[in-house]
């Protein structure tokens, strides 16, 4: 990624158009039929196989009482997680593909979660609405990041949790990425690839999220996901512990003040 997309603002309906025809999550799979069951169940046996550090977070956002809002749940593979792990949830997402994908996910494992199409940068709910809110890989890739960010901090009650997953600026992936001028989102030409993918120094974090008032962060993730074959002969424990200096994935805890 260049400095020029780092800062660059691309618009609402760019980054709509690019996740309607690039639903995250189908690159892990080959040819099974989308929404159906076998379509689901790969989708999430690999996620969850790739993103070992995904489950505990997930146990992290389920230990709050009361409502969390997810931020870009794609086919909401995350949002069945929270669900079954009992949280009330609703969860947006900007695409169509992505909540309509969700909403037969949600059905065929009967959980419930209100699911509903809608933007970041502008939440359609009121002040101090949700006890969390959590967001994997999401809001690097909207217009303003600075813009969803202040979203999140107003839907937060006083004393709520921001579970948010960001990129790193200092990480194997976005050296490898920057080196063979290779895109982030996509295997196609780097031309294709999201409008939009911000990384983040710790620095830069301090910045953007400072009307929290605490602010946690971890890496993790060492390797993104072109790696597969090379990333499974690293052992896991290695993988884990460069993963923390170098990992491609900033897993932010942000508390608004009470
Ligand atoms: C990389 S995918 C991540 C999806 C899901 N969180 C996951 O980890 O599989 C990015 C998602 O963010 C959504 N997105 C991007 N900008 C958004 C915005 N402004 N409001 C809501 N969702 C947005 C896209 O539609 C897409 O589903």
């Amino acid at each position: 990624m260049s400095d020029h997309q780092e800062q660059s603002h691309p618009s609402l309906a760019s980054v709509r158009k690019f996740w309607e025809e690039n639903v995250c999550g189908e690159h892990y799979i080959g040819n099974e039929v989308p929404g159906t069951p076998q379509y689901f169940d790969r989708v999430t046996k690999e996620r969850y196989r790739w993103h070992y550090h995904l489950p505990p977070f997930l146990d992290e956002v389920a230990r709050h009482r009361g409502r969390v809002l997810e931020i870009g749940c794609g086919m909401g593979i995350d949002a069945t997680e929270l669900a079954r792990r009992g949280v009330e949830l609703t969860a947006i997402d900007l695409t169509e593909a992505g909540i309509s994908l969700a909403r037969k996910n949600f059905a065929r494992l009967d959980l419930e979660a209100d699911l509903l199409q809608g933007n970041a940068e502008e939440l359609d709910f009121a002040t101090s609405t949700f006890d969390a809110v959590y967001s994997f890989g999401v809001l690097h890739h909207t217009s303003s990041t600075e813009q969803a960010i202040s979203e999140v901090h107003r839907v937060l009650k006083p004393g709520g949790t921001a579970y948010l997953m960001l990129y790193s600026k200092h990480s194997l992936n976005h050296w490898v990425h920057q080196a063979l001028g290779k895109g982030y989102e996509t295997s196609k030409d780097p031309e294709d690839d999201a409008p939009v993918s911000r990384c983040y120094s710790k620095r830069d974090l301090g910045r953007l999220l400072q009307s929290f008032s605490s602010v946690h962060l971890r890496k993790r993730y060492l390797f993104g996901a072109g790696y597969r074959p090379l990333a499974y002969l690293v052992p896991s424990q290695l993988n884990d512990l460069v993963g923390r200096v170098l990992g491609w994935h900033w897993l932010v805890v942000a508390v608004k003040s009470r």
